[in-house]
């Protein structure tokens, strides 16, 4: 990434939104990021219910001044559980390498791992990837595919 990079942080949960639990995830993945990325970066956390158009209103925002933009939960099977639709929805193009190899290695750690349906893809000139709620699904997801993150970000950009 030549320029400062700017990350988004999407949390996506009913419960956290109404006040019932402290978002966990939005400053797990800012953690993350503190630790791993070595340039100048800045980042612009939203926190956003499990509802298509309020996640696609987020992430068409957050895409607009942010490279690369993260979300955590809404994932997985239940009916609320959204967060890969809404990706499709902003998305032109679809990564599905990013989610396999998130899935893979997470389900080395917790058979769980196979509930979510985590994505990524490019949204005009970022790249969005998805992870679970779970907080200790960060590092674990991030990890996974960070390597190819800012690569990605220059073929994109
Ligand atoms: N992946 C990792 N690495 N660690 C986890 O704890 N939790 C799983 C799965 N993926 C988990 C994980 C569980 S229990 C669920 S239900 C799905 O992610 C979907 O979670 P979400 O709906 O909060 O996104």
């Amino acid at each position: 990434m030549s320029q400062p990079a700017s990350f988004g942080v999407l949390t996506v949960s009913d419960r956290a939104t109404r006040g019932e639990y402290e978002d966990r995830g939005g400053p797990a993945i800012r953690e993350y990021l503190e630790r791993v990325v070595k340039s100048e970066w800045s980042d612009v956390s939203r926190l956003v219910t499990d509802d298509v158009p309020e996640i696609v209103s987020a992430l068409r925002e957050l895409c607009e001044t942010c490279c690369v933009v993260i979300t955590t939960g809404g994932t997985g099977p239940a009916a609320r559980d959204v967060t890969p639709e809404a990706t499709e929805q902003v998305c032109e193009k679809m990564m599905p390498g990013f989610g396999e190899a998130m899935r893979a290695v997470s389900l080395l750690k917790v058979p769980t791992a196979i509930l979510s349906r985590q994505t990524a893809g490019i949204c005009g000139h970022s790249l969005v990837i998805n992870l679970p709620g779970s907080p200790k699904a960060i590092a674990e997801c991030l990890d996974a595919v960070f390597a190819a993150v800012p690569y990605c970000v220059d073929l994109i950009g």
